[in-house]
């Protein structure tokens, strides 16, 4: 897999996502209760946006005029015809087994872990310390 530095974390608001190119494809990340979450952004029905989803609990009822709300911000509703995905894994609500959004890890680091990764050639200059103080989100493909 491909690692690929898209944003810093504050550039993808709590509750909204962000599309992204990445390799000719475009990846949409969502931030849903402090994660981040990455799904191709294209549904799996007629091809509608899925940043334009709304963002959904999962809403059960345990007996007759009882409802319970979990999950709140993590299933997909498409905005054209309202199926539903699963932002963890891009399953659909209706069929998991068959029908799913193409989903990518997701993972966050920091600009400092980020920049002592960087790999180092054979020769070297006078360098300066410097701080990266930022958190970064980064998708695998
Ligand atoms: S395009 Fe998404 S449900 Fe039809």
């Amino acid at each position: 897999m491909t690692r690929h530095i898209v944003a810093r974390t504050s550039d993808i608001p709590l509750g909204g996502n962000k599309v992204f190119g990445v390799e000719g494809r475009d990846i949409v990340i969502f931030h849903v209760n402090g994660e981040f979450f990455a799904l191709l952004n294209r549904c799996p029905h007629e091809g509608a946006p899925l940043a334009k989803a709304a963002c959904v609990a999962r809403l059960t009822s345990p007996e007759p005029g009882v409802y319970q709300r979990s999950r709140v911000g993590e299933l997909l509703r498409c905005p054209w015809h309202g199926w539903e995905f699963d932002m963890r894994n891009g399953q659909s609500w209706f069929d998991p087994q068959r029908v799913k959004v193409r989903s990518y890890p997701v993972a966050v680091e920091s600009g400092q872990v980020l920049a002592e990764g960087l790999e180092k050639g054979p020769y070297v200059a006078e360098t300066f310390p410097v701080h990266v103080e930022d958190n970064y989100v980064i998708v695998e493909t």
